[in-house]
């Protein structure tokens, strides 16, 4: 059985959908953020708190837990930087629980959750996993705390474990049953969605100076489907011991525009947005686009779905309710 915690969570979700056809699936969520209908019913789920270990320690002693699989972080950069303490608690301090449980039961495979958010602003246009780590904000600086961690508990207690570093997860369940649903949303591609449905005015787009083609951030947007795919073969790399201590980027390899993006999604749509043209937003790097060739020639993954999919299964996903 595979525990994934944070199951009832957009990117974890999208995983548990894939998962369950290989895998018997537990879920922990304390349903924060996570949305009780996203739940796969193949899954059994325990709703509790991945920082109490009173919620772990029956859940470890009743299950024959083979591996753990992490997505039960907070992921937003500007929340982060207004209250740390948030970021630190629940990111570092309960993910050590966690880890501590887990340990403790003898279970010694872990995939974890990390982002591009722990490069801060890199220096290469292609940033490879070896690039220098150097988190401009805490939830960038929690999620590499981890990772340091992991590097320790490796040596020392022998936790295996793959550490996956997304850039920017986007679009929805080709089922059109799960899709990006957070509250507040913050992200792009929902964003103008949304606004394209008629719940926003208008789009703004945050910087138009950048030292980009067209003065607008790029970013590299990948498809939750292909993150969930990646996760998968990660797993079956630590549970046949191919892998133990690896850390791999998960992109397209393909930067775009927040123009490009709005562009595409109107082409998409078939709508017109309102464009407003607004200030930077504080702590956005300018280009962040991932080298994913390390998975590539390790596993054998490479992201399938280019950015009009994102698209139009993210729109097909949030017009269900127009
Ligand atoms: N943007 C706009 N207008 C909006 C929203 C976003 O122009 O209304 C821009 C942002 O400034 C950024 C790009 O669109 O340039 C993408 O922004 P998102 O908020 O969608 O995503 P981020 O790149 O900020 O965030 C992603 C992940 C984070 C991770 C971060 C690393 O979601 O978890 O990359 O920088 F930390």
């Amino acid at each position: 059985m595979i525990l994934v915690v944070g199951g009832a969570g957009y990117i974890g979700s999208h995983l548990v959908k894939e998962l369950v056809e290989k895998e018997e699936v537990l879920i922990l969520d304390n349903l924060t953020t996570g949305h009780v209908e996203a739940i796969d019913s193949r899954a059994v789920f325990v709703e509790g708190d991945l920082g109490n270990e009173e919620d772990l320690d029956p859940i470890f002693s009743k299950y024959p837990i083979k591996a753990v699989m992490h997505f039960a972080a907070f992921s937003l950069v500007g929340e982060s930087v207004q209250d740390p303490y948030k970021y630190y608690e629940n990111n570092v301090a309960n993910t050590l629980t966690l880890l501590k449980v887990m340990l403790k039961h003898k279970v010694k495979n872990f995939i974890f959750s990390s982002t591009a958010a722990t490069y801060g602003i890199p220096e290469e246009e292609i940033i490879l996993e070896n690039s220098i780590t150097s988190p401009i904000n805490p939830y960038g600086k929690s999620k590499l705390i981890v990772e340091q961690i992991l590097t320790d508990f490796h040596q020392a207690y022998g936790l295996n474990y793959v550490v996956l570093r997304y850039f920017n997860a986007a679009g929805a369940h080709i089922s059109g049953e799960i899709g990006e649903n957070h509250d507040p949303e913050t992200h792009l591609i929902p964003l103008i969605l949304q606004h394209l449905l008629g719940e926003r005015d208008s789009i703004s787009v945050f910087g138009t100076d950048y030292p980009t083609a067209d003065g607008t951030c790029i970013r590299d947007y990948i498809h939750v489907t292909d993150l969930a795919e990646a996760h998968i073969q990660a797993l079956e790399a630590l549970l046949d011991g191919r892998k133990e201590a690896e850390t791999y980027n998960l992109g397209n390899g393909l930067g775009y525009s927040v123009k490009e993006v709005i562009e595409t999604c109107e082409k998409v749509t078939e709508r017109k947005a309102n464009v407003v043209l607004a200030e930077r937003r504080a702590g956005d790097p300018a280009r962040l686009v991932a080298s994913s060739d390390k998975i590539f020639n390790e596993l054998g993954w490479k992201a399938v779905r280019n950015l009009e999919e994102i698209i139009g299964s993210a729109w097909e996903w949030h017009k269900k309710g127009e």
